[in-house]
């Protein structure tokens, strides 16, 4: 499973990339809005850090103003992944990105009938929201379990299915489990998949007993 983190937020990005652990990055609207900066500036700092996708997401709602900001952001690097909001400009706007060479992440999915829409339009990625249906009172991991389901039943479908709005460890784990391709993660749940407090606890009783010794290894 790959393991992009959903920020904008360029030192925390530094910071986990340099675990090696790290897939990609996704950006939205709301995340460079926080970050205060440019667009344009901060996706070229992330697209530098990380060699793997980076979505930066259009912000026109219609089909040509669309590929007018796909045109700029693709520019920023090449590993650079246009973010289109699930409509069906957005869906258009895919179709013709993805003829073109372009990666592409079809954004702000709630249902495996949107999913099959972004793979037919060929789509790289497909981000359906699963903490948001999780606010409504929906299990959002049954929409990843249908989307998954479907797209084994066609092979030809490339789009991986990339989990978004996480908002702890047991979304990944599920998610896992359920095969889809990749999670984006928030920093402090991407931190947290590292945690258990029987690690600290055994590290620490390993450093003891191992101080007790007056060895040293290097
Ligand atoms: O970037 C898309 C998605 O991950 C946003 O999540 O937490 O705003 O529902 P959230």
């Amino acid at each position: 499973m790959k393991f992009f983190v959903d920020t904008a937020d360029t030192a925390d990005i530094k910071a986990l990339a340099s675990s090696g652990l790290l897939d990609g990055v996704t950006t939205n609207p709301s995340l460079i809005a926080k970050s205060g900066r440019k667009i344009l500036d901060v996706v070229a700092e992330i697209c530098a850090l990380v060699p793997g996708p980076v979505s930066a997401e259009v912000a026109a709602t219609d089909y040509d103003g669309m590929m007018r900001e796909a045109a700029v952001l693709r520019k920023i690097a090449a590993n650079v992944c246009v973010k289109l909001p699930l409509t069906p400009d957005g869906l258009r706007a895919c179709k013709t990105l993805t003829g073109d060479g372009v990666m592409t992440n079809v954004t702000l999915c709630f249902s495996a009938a949107q999913a099959l829409l972004a793979a037919k339009a060929g789509a790289t990625f497909v981000s359906p929201f699963v903490g948001r249906l999780d606010d409504l009172g929906q299990d959002g991991m049954e929409l990843i379990a249908d989307i998954v389901q479907i797209y084994d039943n066609y092979p030809a479908l490339t789009t991986e299915v990339l989990v978004a709005s996480v908002r702890h460890p047991i979304h990944v784990v599920q998610a896992a489990k359920l095969g889809a391709h990749v999670a984006t993660l928030p920093p402090n749940v991407l931190r947290m998949l590292y945690s258990h407090p029987l690690t600290d606890k055994g590290l620490a009783a390993f450093l003891k007993d191992w101080a007790a010794t007056g060895q040293t290894i290097a």
